[in-house]
């Protein structure tokens, strides 16, 4: 079929290209000229795994890039719109780029059209986005909207979408419906997996997904209360961590206890300085401020981002209590990006920590594998970037850990203990088991569970009396 994705960006380019690998001719539009002609020259502006290859197999074949929308929207059997949806300064999603894609997709349609919503939009935005295409002047017969929210997440953001938990598509029509299914048909039948050069079946993926039509509104809310709820996930085993600290218990071990039942499962309660990136802050605001329009008051929603918040100042309340005073304190940052495997650091807590820790005047070494660039445009110039995890430990007066990347979990800890200034690890991510920790010598701090000190640590290097959690 021939695609047309409006954005290019994280979820437009994903799914462009794995549109194109599934066999589909696609244009990818953008109105960032830059981006265009970068995407053009066989670059790739984002990390993810995977992206490199696929543009690489279809670039000038299957994938096409353009600053042209209506042409490609002429060229096109369905459209899909994955512009930004940002937050406004109250909570509610900014449509206005969805808005004038609409408008200008109105002038193209010259035959049957499918328009397909996969940026995340409140509940009703097909509605308006159908008003807008009919107000500028389109046949309402020549077209349909669908919903077709995406799931993916950012670092695994290929895999997630060749090998999704489930497709929904919302659809107001059988035609429309129709549609959606041919597109997504080489996943559903299987055939795709079959491929010698498809991308490799990740571990937990069950094969192949199911498509799930429903209304278009209830499209549109299941990609909110998905968000939503998963976030609640994260808050909720937060707020369990910060009574762990209270009493003493290990979260990590209640963790086994709540996930090992089927009904609660053991995804998403990773404790930590809580949720960040493009998508949970945002569709969270959104979800609410929809919800409250509609007539219900979501209060649920505003505690699960209290908590969210509260967990940074517990998190640098814990690095005062273990450092003391933190003015001209040297600390080495391991992560910068808002969670492993991406480069992305929107509203990234490892982002807004670092910029509190400045403005307390710290010195911060901060080494990202994938983030490093984009945070040089956000931070100031009293951070150093490092080749390394070990050259940002080296010297500092304690490391702090500040994303889940997979290379941090596997640091050789030896290494780690001679080229501190003294052997404190302040963990925002729960990477290491304390026993080790200790063990290697350190003074280890993490989320949810007690403090680790050095077997060898002589007693008057401890620091005195309060915990933690005081
Ligand atoms: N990033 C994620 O992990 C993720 C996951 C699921 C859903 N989403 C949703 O998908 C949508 C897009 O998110 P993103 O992270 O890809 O955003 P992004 O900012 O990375 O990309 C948006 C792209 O749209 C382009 N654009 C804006 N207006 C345009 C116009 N009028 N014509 C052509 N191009 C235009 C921008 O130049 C940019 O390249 C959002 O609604 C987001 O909530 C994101």
């Amino acid at each position: 079929m021939r695609i047309a994705v409006v954005g290019s960006g994280y979820v437009g380019l994903v799914t462009g290209a794995c549109f194109a690998d599934l066999g589909h001719e696609v244009v990818l539009v953008d109105n960032d000229e830059q981006k265009l002609s970068a995407l053009r020259d066989g670059e790739v502006p984002i990390h993810e795994r995977f992206l490199p290859e696929l543009l690489a197999r279809h670039r000038g074949q299957r994938i096409k890039f353009s600053g042209d929308l209506q042409g490609a929207v002429r060229d096109s059997a369905a459209v899909f719109i994955a512009v930004g949806t940002p937050p406004t300064e109250t909570g509610d999603a900014d449509l206005s780029y969805v808005e004038s894609v609409a408008r200008e997709i109105s002038g193209a349609v010259d035959s049957y059209k499918v328009v397909v919503e996969k940026s995340t939009v409140p509940v009703y935005t097909s509605q308006w986005v159908r008003t807008v295409i009919m107000r500028n002047g389109a046949d309402p017969a020549s077209f349909d909207v669908a919903s077709n929210p995406e799931f993916l997440r950012e670092g695994t953001a290929v895999s997630d979408f060749l090998f999704p938990d489930r497709i929904v598509v919302g659809a107001e029509s059988d035609r429309c419906a129709q549609v959606l299914r041919e597109i997504y048909a080489p996943l559903t039948s299987g055939a795709y997996y079959a491929q010698p050069d498809a991308i490799p079946r990740p571990d937990r993926a069950q094969i192949p997904p199911r498509l799930i039509v429903t209304s278009t509104k209830s499209a549109e809310l299941i990609k909110h209360a998905s968000n939503a709820f998963l976030a609640m996930k994260i808050s909720f085993i937060n707020a369990v961590a910060s009574v762990c600290e209270s009493v003493g218990a290990d979260v990590q071990q209640v963790c086994e206890g709540i996930g090992t039942d089927s009904r609660i499962g053991p995804r998403f309660l990773n404790p930590g300085i809580g949720y960040g990136g493009s998508c949970f802050p945002k569709d969270l605001m959104a979800f609410r401020a929809v919800a409250k329009e509609c007539g219900y008051d979501f209060r649920l929603l505003d505690e699960v981002i209290r908590i969210n918040e509260e967990q940074r100042h517990r998190f640098l309340r814990k690095v005062r209590g273990v450092l003391w005073t933190l003015r001209g304190k040297r600390l080495g940052v391991l992560g910068l990006a808002f969670k492993g495997g991406t480069d992305d650091i929107r509203e990234s807590p490892a982002i807004l920590l670092v910029q509190e820790l400045l403005r307390e005047g710290c010195r911060i070494s901060a080494y990202d594998p994938a983030a490093m660039e984009r945070a040089k445009e956000v931070l100031n110039s009293n951070v150093e970037y490092t080749l390394d995890a070990y050259e940002a430990a080296s010297g500092a007066d304690a490391l702090l850990v500040l994303t889940e990347w997979e290379e941090f979990a596997a640091l050789d800890l030896a290494r780690l203990r001679k080229l501190l200034k003294y052997p404190i690890v302040i963990d925002g991510r729960n990477l290491y088991d304390p026993a080790v920790m200790a063990a290697h010598g350190f003074s280890y701090h993490s989320v949810g569970r007690p403090e680790a000190q050095a077997n060898d640590l002589p007693a008057g290097a401890r620091r005195p009396g309060k915990t933690e959690h005081s």
